[in-house]
Formats: structure tokens, C-alpha cells, sequence
């Protein structure tokens, strides 16, 4: 090649690279304002619809579901009640509205209560969601005293025999119940232990996460719902669901708790462990043959009628919360893989097939979660929790990918 070819076709080679470079630049500049769009979209519309489901909900109570064209509010005690104090501060901080603000307060008041509360695990997500956002946006020292307070009435579940934090009470059909959704609660005691001088807090929920890892998984890291355990020699009495189709199946939502849990407690710990057991996770959700091409899981990834199975968008929306928060321990392909399912299956739940119409829907945000279906409760219906998650996904795109 003379030099004058040579010049020529060096040339060429740099305008070449500068036009893919700018028009991946304004590709990507385009997603990220049709993102930050649909960010907007979402939150405006909930500010507005949440009017409705605040209307429908009784002073001293916390909404439920919509079931048969009726709200349906719970007491403080069900496992749920601390989604919906979060959903209004998830709305507040990203809207800076004052008045959202005054009604998450109204209902953290009714639910102060809960933080002497032993009878079961779910007190890490009903004082975790709610008081642990609260202290975070305002940083009044009154909501840390009570996730403190909430983090010992936790604490009081642990068997260290075991090394577990015990689910439900015992029953007929069980001895010491722990399910994956436990991995959750942990959440507020590693809070606890970093925002306090009681370390005793996070050993109890890395001891916990531990014993999850060895006895709570498939070797395809799928997870069982529930390990039942004598407390007293911390056997393994049988592992099993509740929740789900059956016991060797992979119920949906359990995936996703599992997914958050260990993720959530990489970045507590940073304890490699945990960050694999979420990457081996993910695995199983993102390659599963059952996960649609939406992303929005089937209730249990062996439903027996797939495809035309339920879906479950609470699980969905706990997929993407937890998976923006794995793109941020990951790099290169693998980050930018839960990222794209990430966005996927914003984009799905954002869509008319899953999000309600202004005014509809009793007010929740999400159409089609499933709460039991063996049990026929809360079937094909909106949940707070599924609401929750999917505001905290949104933010957290906002925040880390925008
Ligand atoms: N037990 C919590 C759930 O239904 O996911």
C-alpha cells in the first residue's frame, strides 16, 4: 500500500470509530432519556393513584390487596404492613411532596407498636421498609431507636443450635420453620449492628445466611421454600413449600428473596460467598427455559400449566430491585446482562399489562401478583409488596444507571 493508501485508509478507520462511537453515544443517550422518562411517568402516576388507595384505607390500618372489586386493609401485625409506610417514602423521595411525606408519618405511628413484636421473622420487613427508609430520608433519631428496638425483638428468634432465625411458630406440619424470605429481615440486623455498638446483630444474620447457603439450595441454586430444623440438635428435619407447586419446584418469588437477600448482604459484608451464591442465583432466573421473554416469572418456574400459567409481578419487581443492586458488584458482561433484565422487566411492569389505570386497581401501582396459590389467597391480584419493590428499582435505576 503506498502512503497516500495508507493515509486514506487510516482515515477512513478514524471516521469509522468516531461515527459507531457517536451513535452508540446517542443510542445510549436515547434510552437513558426514555428511561428517565418512564422513571418520571411512573412516579407522577403513583403520586396520584396512591390518593386512591390512601382514601381506601382506614386510618388505623394498612392496605392489602384489591380483591373482587374490594380494598382489603390488614392490622399492623400482618407481614406486609411495613410496605406501604415505604412505597409513600419511595413516592416522597423522588417527588419531594410534603403531603406524601405527613401520611407515610401517620401510618409509621400506627405501626411503632410492631418493634416489641417476636411471634414472627417479618418484622425485618415491616420495620426495616418503612421505619429504615423513614430514618434514612429524614434521619429523625426517633426511627432508629425503633429499628433498633424491632432489631431485638428479631434477635429473640435466633436458635443457635441451628444457627437460624426461626420463620413461624411451630406447628402441626412443622417443628422450627425457616423460609428463604427470611434472607430478607437480615437486611435491618446488619443495619443495626453497623448503626450501633451491638455486633451480636450482624453475626446473628451472617450466621443465618450461612446455614441458608448450606441447607436451603439445589445444587442449580434453585432454593427450597422451607428447611424445617429440630432447634435442639439443629438437624434438618425436611426441606419443602408452602408457597409453592410443590417441594422440589422453584417458586418464584422465593428466587427472588433469595436473590436480594445475598446480594443485599454482599454489600454489607462483602463476603465473596454471598456474592457468588447471588450470581449463581441470577443464573438460575435469567437463563431459566420458564422465564418469558418480558421477564415477568411465571408464579413458580414449574407451574404445571405454563404457559399459561400466572405470572407473578411481585417477583418480578424483587428481580430487578435486586438485580441493579448485583450490576453494581459486577462489571463488563455480566453487569451489563442484569442491567438489561433489569430494565426488561421495568419496561414490562411500566406497560398497560401490568401497571393499572389511573384510578383503578383499588389504587395499587402493579396488576397480577400472586400471593399463595396453594392456598387460593391473594391470586392474580395487586400487593404492596410488589408495589414496593418495583418504586425501589425505579429509584435505584435512577440513582446508578441514569
Ligand atoms: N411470605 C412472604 C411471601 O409471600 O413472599
Amino acid at each position: 500500500m503506498g502512503i497516500i493508501k495508507m493515509k486514506v485508509f487510516y482515515q477512513i478507520m478514524v471516521l469509522s470509530f468516531c461515527c459507531i462511537s457517536v451513535f452508540a453515544q446517542k443510542d445510549n443517550g436515547k434510552d437513558r432519556i426514555a428511561m428517565k422518562k418512564m422513571i418520571q411517568e411512573n412516579f407522577e402516576f403513583a403520586e396520584k393513584q396512591y390518593q386512591y388507595l390512601e382514601k381506601a384505607t382506614p386510618f388505623d390500618s394498612m392496605p392489602k390487596t384489591f380483591q373482587n372489586n374490594h380494598n382489603v386493609s390488614s392490622d399492623v401485625y400482618w407481614w406486609c404492613s411495613g410496605f406501604y409506610p415505604g412505597s409513600l417514602l419511595y413516592i416522597y423521595e423522588y417527588t419531594k411532596k410534603p403531603l406524601i411525606l405527613d401520611e407515610a408519618k401517620k401510618k409509621l405511628a400506627i405501626l411503632d407498636t410492631v418493634k416489641y413484636y417476636t411471634k414472627l421473622h417479618d418484622i425485618g420487613f415491616m420495620m426495616y421498609c418503612s421505619f429504615g427508609n423513614a430514618y434514612r430520608l429524614t434521619k429523625n433519631e426517633e426511627y432508629k431507636k425503633v429499628i433498633l428496638e424491632s432489631s431485638k425483638s428479631l434477635a429473640t428468634r435466633y436458635r443457635p443450635e441451628a444457627k437460624v432465625i426461626q420463620s413461624w411458630e411451630a406447628s402441626k406440619d412443622y417443628a422450627g420453620p425457616v423460609i428463604i424470605d427470611n434472607m430478607m429481615n437480615l437486611e435491618m440486623l446488619e443495619w443495626a449492628s453497623q448503626n450501633s455498638a451491638d455486633k451480636s446483630f450482624a453475626n446473628i444474620a451472617e450466621s443465618h445466611a450461612d446455614t441458608t447457603i448450606k441447607n436451603h439450595f439445589r445444587p442449580d441454586y434453585s432454593s427450597y421454600h422451607l428447611v424445617d430444623y429440630d432447634f435442639n440438635s439443629g438437624n434438618v428435619l425436611k426441606k419443602g413449600t408452602v408457597q409453592g407447586f410443590s417441594d422440589p419446584s422453584a417458586w418464584s418469588r422465593g428466587q427472588g428473596w433469595a436473590l436480594y437477600g445475598y446480594t443485599m448482604m454482599y454489600r454489607f459484608t462483602k463476603n465473596t460467598a454471598y456474592l457468588n451464591q447471588a450470581q449463581h442465583i441470577a443464573k438460575f432466573i435469567l437463563n431459566n427455559p420458564n422465564l418469558p421473554a418480558d421477564k415477568i416469572p411465571y408464579w413458580d418456574f414449574d407451574a404445571p400449566n405454563i404457559p399459561n400459567a400466572l405470572r407473578d409481578a411481585s417477583a418480578a419487581a424483587v428481580y430487578a430491585s435486586a438485580l441493579l443492586e448485583l450490576g453494581q458488584y459486577t462489571s463488563g458482561k455480566e453487569k451489563q446482562n442484569y442491567v438489561d433484565a433489569a430494565k426488561t422487566i421495568l419496561v414490562s411492569l411500566s406497560s398497560p399489562k401490568y401497571r393499572a389505570q389511573l384510578g383503578a386497581n383499588g389504587g395499587y401501582l402493579l396488576l397480577h401478583s400472586v400471593g399463595s396459590l396453594p392456598h387460593k389467597s391473594e391470586v392474580d391480584v395487586p400487593l404492596t409488596y410488589a408495589d414496593y419493590y418495583f418504586l425501589e428499582a425505579l429509584l435505584r435505576y435512577k440513582k446508578w444507571y441514569l
